[in-house]
């Protein structure tokens, strides 16, 4: 039978782990604040933005939020990100992607101070990655790699396969998993064999963003498998990149979509903004 890695379970842990050391921070009269930058009123933002301000609410750390219009300049959005890197009650800062069409993504996350990066966007948050140096880590992935761990799944001399080469899940969950000492290989739209490849690994990863593409034919007898798609399908239900009813026989351990990777991330971000509040502090 396959283990259900119950991801809104482990999540709710890590909030409520956070919640009690938030609390003893407060005793120490440190307080935490993530700044929450959204321009635009996009539906799917606006979810996600909701999200992680309640997520907040609940770790006790304040959120403060700004809700910019869609007609705001990238000059006036970066006047914005330097206002927060300057301000010294502001641990984190968090600008919600996709930004509108007229402003360059990469040159606003540049902006963002890397002692603030909570998203783990900042190229000097991935190079701290790449080198095994302290930064923050990509939320997605280090949530992936917490579910591992509190499942209790060995990753150390494992064949890790990741399907995706994003640069905010796929080639950071390399640079982790190689971390912690799996053998790794990212797939890609180039891969030759996809199917061939992916049936090697023992922790398959799947971060493609296409409904169900992953079919029994991919999965190798026993693997333990992380689902990070979040689609519709035919029936406008929500679904992984996995096919969760072809591959269940097949598998030792699985995420459900809803309900697997999902709740990670958010938890990772609250964890990100408790590690930058306590750096801040010790710098100070
Ligand atoms: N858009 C979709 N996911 C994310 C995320 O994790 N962080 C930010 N900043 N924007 C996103």
């Amino acid at each position: 039978m396959a283990m259900i890695i119950d991801g809104k379970k482990i999540s709710n842990d890590i909030k409520e782990e956070l919640k009690e050391q938030v609390a003893n921070l407060k005793r120490e009269g440190i307080t935490i604040s993530l700044a929450v930058v959204q321009v635009g009123n996009d539906p799917a933002s606006t979810v996600y933005v909701g999200n992680k301000k309640k997520a907040c609410e609940f770790v006790g750390i304040q959120s403060l939020s700004y809700e910019l219009p869609e007609s705001t300049t990238e000059k006036e959005l970066l006047e914005l990100v330097h206002k927060l890197n300057q301000d010294p009650a502001v641990n984190g800062i968090l600008v919600q992607l996709p930004l509108p069409k007229h402003m360059d993504e990469n040159k606003i996350i540049q902006a963002i101070s890397p002692a603030k990066d909570v998203d783990g966007f900042h190229p000097q948050s991935v190079g701290a990655l790449s080198i095994g140096q302290n930064g923050f880590v990509s939320c997605t992935p280090a949530g992936i790699l917490e579910l591992l761990k509190r499942t209790g799944i060995t990753i150390e001399g494992k064949e890790c396969v990741i399907i995706g080469r994003s640069n905010i899940v796929g080639k950071p969950m390399g640079m982790l998993m190689l971390r912690e000492n799996a053998t790794v290989t990212i797939c890609h739209s180039r891969t030759k064999d996809l199917k061939e490849v992916a049936r090697r690994a023992d922790i398959l990863i799947v971060a493609i963003g296409k409904a169900k593409f992953v079919t029994k034919e991919y999965v190798k007898e026993g693997a333990v498998i992380i689902d990070v798609g979040m689609n519709r399908d035919e029936n406008n239900k929500l679904c992984g990149d996995v096919d969760y009813e072809d591959v269940i026989e097949k598998v030792s351990a699985i995420t459900p979509v809803p309900g697997g990777v999902g709740p990670m991330t958010i938890a990772m971000l609250m964890n990100n903004c408790v590690r930058s509040a306590i750096m801040h502090q010790k710098e100070s």
